[in-house]
């Protein structure tokens, strides 16, 4: 029996984690293509009355109008929080923290900056390179994804995205480029930013125009299936190029409850959990789960395999499963569940859990429970790689940051991972969301900040950009120093 682990294990990499079209900006800079999330407008909350809380869509029709008339929106991923000019100032701060880890994504049309080029830009894997330099001068091991909610652009303009089976090979030639350039540099990848975003928004997932597939669930599957293709062939690259890095899948957590103890509700939770699993059952065991067979035939979803696709699968099976985790959910048995499985919007309210300014419900006890179920259906290690706050901060006039919202938040969550990892569970590291503030994922607004680092921007991309501790930078400084002892 493994012995009982009280407290995070001496190696636990504590961090923080971005991603290149959040905080990079330099959207055209050193030979950068553009790339899907340079079309993710910012929609004004106060204009549309609503803020979409997650995933930015984009139709043909938008595309059209972003391309030709740029002058009338606001793109906040194109200038992120600059830094590609600012990496060494944030990374200094990160290392002040005593961070062991820093999790950062690649993008890809910095690297080919149309997806089919044949030779890559060096000027992009130059800016990666002095990166990881930096890091490494600090003892601080990149943690890489390849990638995150972006990909160029060009690849839905030709292929509409991860729906064409052609951006396999281009993305296995993007991977192995970046395997071979940074193998003495990076020992910790993971190849696709929660893969089931998919089933969330097909432009932020797989770079796919929905309003140009006649299907949007096969759409969904079928790229689906492509991503599970390049990603074990990635994965196998890795092993081959850096055989003693480790390389994780990813998907975005949601724990369902059901809504009562109803039968009917039970199951339904069973079921829209079995949804989000999907994804890692297919990449941590290497092929589908037999439950998706009866899925795909009540939703009349029909997916293209080819011969040696399976093979494929069982030679890309990853080391280790990471999740992000912000909320859990509550399901019953209705109609649209299974729509809503791993959706970031749930309709039904769970009367136990506060809720953030964004309305997402705050659940640390569910990070402990998903913990715990996920080591006991793959028994891997497990990684934490996102994990906080969104909140609204208030810079004071001496320039102090008092958010004791979040230390609390992210307190709670540490605690409870300390309880699963007495629970048996395997855990290799966490790394807090946006540990600088960046711009969001889901609404393109800077005001939604999850740093322990503010930085002094708008939402219109107004400000100094001078960086500023919080209150919370103090707190997580002393939770690594202490290993999650002091908390
Ligand atoms: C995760 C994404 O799902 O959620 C991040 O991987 C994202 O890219 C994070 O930023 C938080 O979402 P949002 O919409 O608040 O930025």
């Amino acid at each position: 029996m493994k012995e009982l682990q009280a407290g995070f294990p001496k190696d636990f990499l504590w961090g923080g984690a971005t991603a290149a079209n959040q905080i990079e900006g330099a959207y055209l800079e050193d030979g950068k293509g553009l790339s899907t999330s340079d079309f993710a407008a910012y929609k004004d909350p106060y204009i549309t009355g609503k803020v979409d809380n997650f995933t930015f869509n984009v139709s043909s029709k938008e595309l059209e109008a972003y391309k030709s008339h740029p002058e009338k929106y606001l793109f906040p991923k194109r200038w992120g929080i600059d830094f590609y000019h600012r990496y060494k100032e944030d990374i200094a701060l990160f290392a002040e923290m005593g961070f062991k880890t820093f999790r950062i994504s690649i993008s890809w049309a910095r690297i080919f900056p149309t997806g089919l080029e044949e030779k890559p830009n060096e000027a992009g894997l130059d800016f990666y390179d002095k990166v990881f330099d930096e890091c490494i001068k600090y003892g601080i091991e990149p943690l890489v994804t390849m990638s995150h909610y972006e990909m160029p652009i060009t690849l839905t303009e030709k292929y509409n995205g991860w729906v064409s089976r052609e951006l396999i090979p281009l993305f296995e030639k993007y991977a192995r480029t970046i395997l071979k350039r940074y193998k003495n540099k990076v020992n910790y990848w993971i190849t696709f930013n929660e893969m089931n975003m998919d089933m969330n928004s097909l432009y932020t997932g797989a770079g796919t125009l929905e309003d140009l597939v006649e299907d949007t669930l096969t759409a969904t599957y079928q790229s689906s299936h492509h991503q599970f293709l390049a990603s074990a062939r990635a994965v196998k690259a890795c092993h081959e190029i850096i055989p003693e890095a480790k390389i994780g899948c990813m998907i975005n957590q949601i724990e369902s409850y059901a809504m009562t103890t109803k039968p009917e509700d039970q199951l339904q939770a069973l079921k829209s959990n079995q949804l989000n699993m999907f994804y890692p059952d297919v990449q941590a065991r290497g092929e589908y789960p037999s439950y998706m067979a009866r899925y795909f035939e009540d939703n009349a979803i029909h997916v293209v395999m080819e011969k040696g696709d399976e093979a494929l699968l069982k030679e890309g099976i990853v080391d280790y499963v990471a999740i992000s985790y912000y909320m859990s959910h509550v399901t019953e048995a209705r109609e649209d569940a299974s729509k809503l499985a791993g959706s970031f919007d749930s309709p039904i309210k769970n009367s136990y859990l506060e809720l953030t300014q964004w309305d997402w419900p705050i659940d640390p006890i569910g990070l402990r429970i998903s913990l715990i179920k996920l080591n006991d259906r793959y028994e891997k290690p497990l990684f934490v790689c996102e994990n906080g706050l969104g909140a609204k901060d208030e810079l004071t006039n001496n320039q102090k940051i008092h958010d004791d919202y979040r230390i609390d938040y992210l307190k709670k969550h540490v605690l409870q991972m300390r309880e699963a990892i007495r629970d048996g569970v395997d855990l290799m590291g966490y790394t807090t969301w946006g540990c600088i503030d960046l711009i969001s994922c889901g609404t393109s607004q800077m005001s939604k900040r999850y740093g322990f680092i503010y930085v002094d921007q708008d939402d219109k991309g107004q400000g100094s950009l001078a960086r500023y501790k919080k209150d919370s930078f103090y707190w997580y400084k002393e939770c690594i120093a202490s290993n999650g002892e002091t908390l």
